[in-house]
């Protein structure tokens, strides 16, 4: 897929604010600073679509971006940034939280882990609640660009064994980074392979 456009459309900290047309939505969540920011610009070839910083816990609200004029999106708020207080943490929390489990139009949510670190008990509770809740994730390896090649397969290799012990099948999974832009084609296929399917919104009746 190429993107020919991506327009920034709403940020807010109200899964009922959020853009209320029936199109496919993707978004990132992640530890603060993992890199979701960068991945959106990344993928989408925009420098300053979303807003990075080397200081974590930049992105503060649900942001909408819409591409192509046919999905969105989505960079959502780190959580786990230790030095925010706790109030701080359970309001991120709560918006992720509140976002994830209210927006049927989320088609997939994209995990971000830093493959440099070992796997973290935040990350891996995460994943759980993604699954209790059905909600259907991959995962992105990010700053890739930091580790030799065969350090990053030994990582990552390393990081799908952790998660067979708990899980019965890995999620897909995908190896990026923002600064060289490997993994921009395979996560942009990815999702235009899903943007193909029909939206699958659960009806109450
Ligand atoms: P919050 O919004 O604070 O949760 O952070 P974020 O996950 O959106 O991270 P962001 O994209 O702002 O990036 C955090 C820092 O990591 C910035 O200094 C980026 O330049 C750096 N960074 C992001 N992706 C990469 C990457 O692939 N390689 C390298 N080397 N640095 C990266
Ligand atoms: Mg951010």
């Amino acid at each position: 897929m190429i993107v020919n456009s991506a327009k920034f459309v709403i940020s807010n900290t109200d899964v009922g604010k959020c853009p209320a047309d029936m199109r496919h939505e993707f978004a990132f969540i992640g530890r603060s600073n993992v890199g979701k920011s960068s991945l959106i610009n990344m993928i989408t070839g925009r420098k300053n679509l979303a807003q990075t910083s080397s200081t974590p816990g930049k992105t503060l609200l649900i942001n909408h971006f819409l591409i192509n004029d046919e999905w969105y999106l989505v960079d959502l708020p780190g959580y786990g940034y230790a030095q925010r207080s706790k109030n701080g943490r359970l309001e991120i929390k709560r918006i992720i939280e509140s976002y994830i489990l209210n927006r049927p139009q989320l088609t997939c949510l994209f995990l971000l882990i830093d493959g440099r670190h070992k796997p973290q008990k935040i990350d891996m509770e995460f994943m759980e609640w993604l699954g209790e809740n059905e909600i259907p994730f991959c995962i992105v390896f990010t700053k890739l660009d930091k580790l030799s090649s065969s350090a990053a397969k030994t990582a990552i290799a390393a990081y799908c064994a952790k998660l067979l012990d708990t899980w019965e099948e890995l999620p897909p999974v995908f190896r990026t980074s923002s600064v060289d832009k490997r993994g921009k084609d395979q996560l942009l296929a990815y999702i235009d392979e899903l943007c193909q399917l029909p939206l699958q919104i659960e009806s109450c009746s």
